[in-house]
């Protein structure tokens, strides 16, 4: 029951992360394309107001006509009814962490812990999770306000927060569980993306309408810090959503070189979000779109799916599983295997996913999910923690394929 009951928080808060995150992110896309698609206002009236620039846009059976004004308008008050972005990033971070929670933290001795990446026990391994996503926080703000404001520090600090980004994946990738470290990448991403929100931004901004409000000229300082963030934030998206996605797919996960295959599903993204950006900028100045970072991206992602191919097996191997596939595949042998591999984790009381895997008849129920989960996509184990091997996993393939054959009437 209680497995059950935490299935229904899972898929409640993971309903609720993606639409909040829809929400955030569609928002900041759709900002990201108006600063970038402004052009200087045509008409006098609009410059002698101190419109700074102006976007003309036709959606939902009408036009818009945006406008905007660096730091404030000067011309007359601040209206009441203003409206502020804040929520969809708070609520994204809010139920990102709590399914992170309910996922990896109460089950982190199956979820954080694989003993042959790291063995340490799960306490240590929460502690570290956390640890993690505060440390890099701290540091990558540290790299924006030590040398955002400097010559060049756009630069200097796009390249630190890079290399920085690639030695924390390399790190997680040491210590956690494959599935793992690909989505404590991106919530540390993510984290600092919604932490930008809270700390920088939104504080920037009550700032500036504090100053307005009060009658005094805004300083520009809190708006260049802002961009600054924003700018920071539009490129950890795809970065961060890939490196999400990326935990349903064992085969990008569970490598030995699987911290550069993370590194390079987030190069690939950021470097298409840039085309895209690059793009709004090149279309109101009549230039050609920058593609070639999207190219580049995606020539990184087809690099690495021909890196990630299997092997064709070897003439010995191929032998093997002839020899293999000749002998029929009874229950009794498959029986003796998810004993051995897979019980421990589906019995009565524990219930991983709401699967049970003690007595035939269930067996019988979930044999698709078995031989989807433990034969094709070998997600299971859970990072392989009763070390099935190769030829076990063929064997589930073959009983399967032959039918999934079950003694009928018998208990076990
Ligand atoms: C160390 C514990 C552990 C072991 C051992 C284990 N599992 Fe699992 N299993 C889990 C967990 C945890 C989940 C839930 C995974 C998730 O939510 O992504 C799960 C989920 C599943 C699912 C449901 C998948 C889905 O997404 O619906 C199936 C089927 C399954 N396991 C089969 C097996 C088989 C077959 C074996 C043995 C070959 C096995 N498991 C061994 C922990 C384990």
């Amino acid at each position: 029951m209680d497995a059950y009951v935490l299935e229904w928080v899972n898929l409640l808060l993971r309903w609720a992360h993606v639409i909040t995150a829809i929400a955030w992110i569609g928002s900041s896309f759709y900002f990201v394309l108006l600063d970038n698609s402004l052009t200087q206002p045509a008409e006098q009236d609009l410059k002698d107001k101190g419109i700074d620039g102006e976007l003309w846009a036709v959606h939902g059976g009408g036009f818009y006509h945006a406008n905007k004004y660096m730091v404030a308008p000067r011309w007359k008050p601040l209206p009441e009814n203003l409206h502020w972005s804040y929520w969809e990033s708070y609520s994204t971070w809010l139920t990102g962490f709590a399914l992170f929670t309910v996922l990896y933290l109460f089950n982190a001795g199956s979820f954080l812990v694989d003993k042959s990446v790291y063995d340490w026990s799960a306490g240590a391994a929460i502690a570290a999770a956390l640890g993690f996503l505060a440390a890099f926080w701290l540091i990558y703000d540290l790299i924006c306000r030590t040398l955002g404001q400097r010559k060049n520090g756009d630069l200097v600090v796009g390249a630190l927060v890079f290399v920085f980004v690639i030695v924390a994946s390399w790190l997680a990738c040491q210590l956690f569980a494959g599935r793992a470290a690909f989505l404590l990448v991106g919530a540390m991403l993510a984290t600092a993306m919604s932490a930008n929100v809270f700390f920088w931004i939104i504080p920037g901004q009550r700032k500036v309408v504090a100053q307005l409000r009060a009658g005094q000229t805004p300083d520009a300082i809190h708006g260049m810090r802002g961009k600054q963030r924003s700018v920071h934030n539009t490129y950890f998206t795809l970065p961060v959503i890939v490196a999400m996605l990326s935990t349903h797919y064992g085969w990008l996960t569970q490598g030995s070189h699987n911290w550069l295959v993370l590194v390079l599903l987030m190069l690939a993204g950021a470097l298409i979000r840039h085309s895209f950006v690059a793009r709004h900028k090149a279309h109101v100045q009549h230039r050609r779109t920058p593609w070639e970072h999207a190219v580049v991206g995606t020539l990184v992602l087809v690099g690495v799916a021909v890196w990630l191919a299997p092997k064709p097996p070897s003439a010995e191997e191929q032998a093997a599983a002839k020899a293999a596939a000749a002998r029929p595949a009874g229950y009794a042998e498959v029986r003796a295997v998810l004993d051995q591999r897979c019980v421990m984790c589906h019995n009565e009381q524990l219930q991983q996913k709401n699967v049970m895997l003690n007595s035939a008849a269930l067996v019988k129920q979930h044999a698709q999910a078995v031989y989807q989960q433990a034969a094709v996509l070998k997600l299971m184990p859970l990072n392989n923690a009763t070390q099935i091997t190769d030829a076990e996993r063929e064997l589930i393939k073959r009983w399967y394929e032959a039918g999934a054959p079950v003694p009928m009437g018998s208990g076990l």
